[in-house]
């Protein structure tokens, strides 16, 4: 299935003062034709999130549209899976019963959801891990559970805010190669933000890169290397030093919050030639709790946070 993205607007009311508006997004358009992986990368704050969240259907442009084989998107719907930086699992539920979730609300019957469970398990590596609750998985567990779940009702378009952002460096790296794997088998037409260049570049068909001027697209970078992507070629390496170049235009000195921080680190690491296997930070972990109420409780603050409002899981 392709992606059609329409000069989309988008503001949002200004929280000092709600009768101001904030532009986020002004007049926003690229394409992601069928079986592509297309990543989104840019400073924070520039409006990767907001797009995203407007091709799913969670929330509404202002103006221009989103059109998925040639169809308007207004809601979200079974064609277009959205896999979130924080997981969000169904903590007490276990493993298989989060993964089959999805295919539940759809009706799909239960023979075939135990059928498709045990294939999904199986790619990641996981099928001793079915009956484990999430509080009981690592990060690099849970995020692949989470990508899982969103492959279960064989989606179209599969939608992804920095899946890998919250697992530390040696799990990302892992992560990558098992995900490639996976995505490879299933050749889902794929978009993902990621605030990693190198991840953008292992994984891509194109980078479009972002500015904080009303999301104004820089760049479309057609990432032209035969797969799985070899890190250590001249070719990968140039790729690397021209969106560095680019991000950093994008960034134009202005550093925020520690997203920003950790883009401008990995840009000056790139330039000066520092080894790129140093550690990253661990972004979190869910503390274990055998509480249901104050998980469900935790999970709905989550989903909140993610600009969910109308996703039924
Ligand atoms: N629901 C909302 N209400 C008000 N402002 C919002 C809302 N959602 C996003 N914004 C604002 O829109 C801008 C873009 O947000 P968005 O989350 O899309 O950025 P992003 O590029 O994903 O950033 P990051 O890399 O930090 O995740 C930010 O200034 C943000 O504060
Ligand atoms: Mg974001």
């Amino acid at each position: 299935m392709s992606i059609s993205v329409q000069g989309i607007t988008k503001s949002f009311a200004n929280k000092g003062n709600k009768k101001e508006k904030k532009l986020v997004l002004k007049d926003i358009s690229f394409e992601v034709h069928d079986g592509e992986f297309v990543s989104l990368v840019g400073p924070s704050g520039c409006g990767k999130t907001t797009t995203l969240t407007i091709i799913a259907g969670f929330q509404k442009a202002d103006a221009g549209q989103v059109l998925v084989d040639g169809q308007p998107v207004s809601k979200p719907g079974p064609d277009r899976a959205f896999v979130f930086q924080n997981y969000a699992l169904l903590p007490w539920l276990k493993v298989g019963d989060n993964i089959m979730y999805p295919m539940k609300k759809q009706g799909i019957p239960k023979a075939e959801r135990e059928r498709r469970l045990k294939e999904l398990l199986s790619i990641a590596q996981m099928e001793s891990s079915a009956n484990s609750y999430i509080y009981e998985l690592s990060g690099g567990m849970k995020q692949r559970v989470a990508i899982l779940r969103g492959l279960a009702c064989d989606p179209k378009i599969l939608l992804m805010d920095e899946p890998l952002g919250a697992v530390d460096f040696q799990m990302r790296k892992l992560l990558q190669i098992q995900m490639e794997a996976m995505l490879q088998q299933r050749k889902v037409t794929t978009m993902m933000v990621t605030h990693d260049v190198d991840e953008a570049i292992y994984f891509s068909d194109r980078v479009v890169v972002m500015s904080r001027d009303h999301g104004r697209i820089m760049a479309d970078v057609k990432i032209d290397l035969p797969r799985p992507r070899d890190r250590t070629s001249e070719q990968y390496h140039a790729y690397m030093d021209q969106l560095t170049e680019i991000l950093k235009r994008a960034l134009n000195g202005e550093v925020f919050n520690d997203e920003d921080k950790d883009l401008m680190k990995f840009i000056e690491n790139v330039e000066t030639g520092v080894d790129l296997t140093e550690g990253r930070t661990i972004l979190g972990e869910d503390k274990p709790t055998s509480a249901p109420k104050k998980e469900r409780k935790n999970f709905l603050r989550n989903i909140h946070q993610c600009h969910d409002k109308n996703c039924k899981l």
